[in-house]
């Protein structure tokens, strides 16, 4: 027969496969646009089907008012955000999105608590303890609250290193490892005591010790490797979000938890291979690495070059590969350096862009500025396939990048970034460097580049100084 449940029963199957065609969306720059929407029509879906349902269980008029209210005041606060963030803020405000997803983890996970084991006279608790399922709950209660309250604390840190507001450099506590592997165990011990003997202290115990554990794994990581603590925590939402749904009996929530739970952590899996890095030493918080950054070494004088001059050395260059990075996302120089682009390919030269895959301050960052800026896409290389070309071009622009084109990553062992891929530009010729200062790049850690013989530096905002080297030409 049909009802308004099996009704909110068929919309959410079209919900979550909504879900699944927007993640296959946004896997391809040409679909995912489409991906963006089949998503925000899946969450629509969703939203109108859990809103029916709870009409359907007799929710009280105050509920009801309360729940519209709430969607309304989130709705406005989040268009306006979405609406008023620059580019290079998205990071920060999607760590903070993940934080509110932890939180509504810990706070489902108390819920569960005060209604089940907190009231064990009360009827839910009589009904599963008569189905024998009281310690699946029980359990259900502490992961969910332990995942949320880590995820949490962990996007908190890391919005505010990615806003700069803390420090990017790792937190080295002494005997950082065992404090997170103590953690652990002492979150396994609490689980167990908590299922056989459920009490509010032990609760109590399980958040505070995985908001501490959460503060302390993002702290330990270093700025260069943000971009895998993003995806990751990106992924532990997921999974909070997963035992939310199971404490809330909501399949439609274990479904999106677990899509963008385990999403996240291949994401998080390519990034580490993109960067080198070991995917187990980051989701537990540097687990490994000791090393300190790098101590100041004196690598001597740098040369300066002005706009005039830059233009003269590009036109009578054969080859230019021009590097980007966060500087100049922040002057919003795309649309000046695909000017140039233009300028120097009429005068029949070679302009090839190379992007590291962590330029800029998200995925792709720097692929949409380009795109953006109408750069023809045969030209944007990925690092990879331009990597070998720098030896034998006349002339590189690295404009506003700096942790992408350090060579401490590769010749200095005992750099924080040590191991990283970079774009190997000094090969080159010539390489003039964009930015304002001598000041270091994301990851704090000083560039040797920036001493080379063949290397440049050309001061300024990004923009103005592409503006002024296209008036020159
Ligand atoms: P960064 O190492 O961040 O360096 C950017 C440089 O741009 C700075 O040294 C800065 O120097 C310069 N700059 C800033 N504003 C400028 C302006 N208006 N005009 C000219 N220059 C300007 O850049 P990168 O090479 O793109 O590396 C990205 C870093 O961010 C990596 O460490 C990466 O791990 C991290 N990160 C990446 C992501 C993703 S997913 N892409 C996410 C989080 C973190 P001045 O101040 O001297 O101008």
């Amino acid at each position: 027969m049909f009802t308004l449940e099996t009704a909110a029963t068929a919309a959410y199957v079209v919900a979550a496969l909504l879900f699944i065609l927007a993640l296959a969306g946004l896997s391809k720059h040409e679909t995912s646009r489409a991906g963006n929407t089949f998503g925000i029509t899946g969450m629509a879906v969703a939203l109108v089907a859990t809103i029916a349902l709870a009409i359907n269980h007799q929710i009280e008029p105050l509920g009801l008012a309360l729940l519209i209210g709430a969607m309304a005041v989130g709705a406005a606060i989040g268009l306006w955000r979405a609406k008023v963030v620059e580019m290079t803020g998205m990071p920060e405000l999607i760590a903070l999105l993940h934080s509110f997803v932890g939180l509504a983890a810990v706070l489902v996970g108390w819920n569960g608590y005060l209604h089940v084991e907190g009231d064990a006279g009360g009827t839910e608790a009589a009904l599963l303890s008569e189905q024998g399922m009281l310690g699946i709950h029980s359990a259900e209660v502490v992961i969910g609250v332990f995942i949320g309250a880590v995820t949490f604390t962990g996007s908190i840190v890391a919005n505010l290193k990615l806003s700069a507001r803390i420090k990017s450099a790792p937190m080295m506590l002494p005997g950082k490892n065992i404090l997170n592997v103590g953690a652990l165990v002492a979150f396994l011990a609490l689980t167990v005591w908590f299922v056989i003997d459920p009490s509010l202290w032990l609760l109590v115990a399980v958040t505070v010790l995985a908001l501490l554990l959460g503060w302390h794994l993002v702290a330990s990581i270093g700025g260069g490797d943000m971009p895998v603590v993003v995806s990751m925590l990106n992924s532990y939402s997921g999974w909070a979000a997963a035992a939310s749904g199971f404490l809330l009996g909501n399949d439609l929530l274990i479904i999106t938890g677990a899509l963008v739970g385990s999403s996240g952590a291949y994401l998080s899996y390519i990034m580490c291979k993109a960067m080198n890095r070991s995917f187990i030493s980051v989701i537990a918080g540097g687990f490994g690495i000791e090393a300190g950054p790098s101590e100041d070494k004196d690598y001597g004088e740098h040369r300066e070059i002005n706009a005039e001059a830059a233009a003269d050395m590009l036109t009578s260059a054969s080859s230019v590969i021009i590097t980007p990075g966060y500087g100049m996302a922040v002057a919003q120089a795309q649309y000046g350096v695909a000017d140039l682009t233009r300028k120097l390919r009429d005068r029949g030269i070679d302009v090839r862009f190379g992007i590291h895959p962590v330029a800029g301050r998200l995925p792709g960052h720097m692929n949409v500025l380009l795109a953006e800026a109408k750069v023809p896409y045969d030209i944007v290389l990925e690092m990879d396939e331009i990597n070998d070309d720098f030896d034998g071009t006349s002339v590189v622009l690295v404009i506003g990048a700096n942790d992408t084109v350090n060579p401490a990553a590769s010749e200095d062992p005992s750099s924080p970034i040590a191991g990283m891929p970079v774009l190997t530009v000094w090969d080159a010729d010539n390489v003039i460097v964009f930015k304002r200062s001598m000041a270091s790049g994301y990851a704090g850690v000083q560039n040797p580049l920036f001493f080379r013989d063949n290397t440049q530096m050309l001061f300024g905002d990004a923009k103005d100084r592409v503006d002024a080297i296209l008036a020159a030409l």
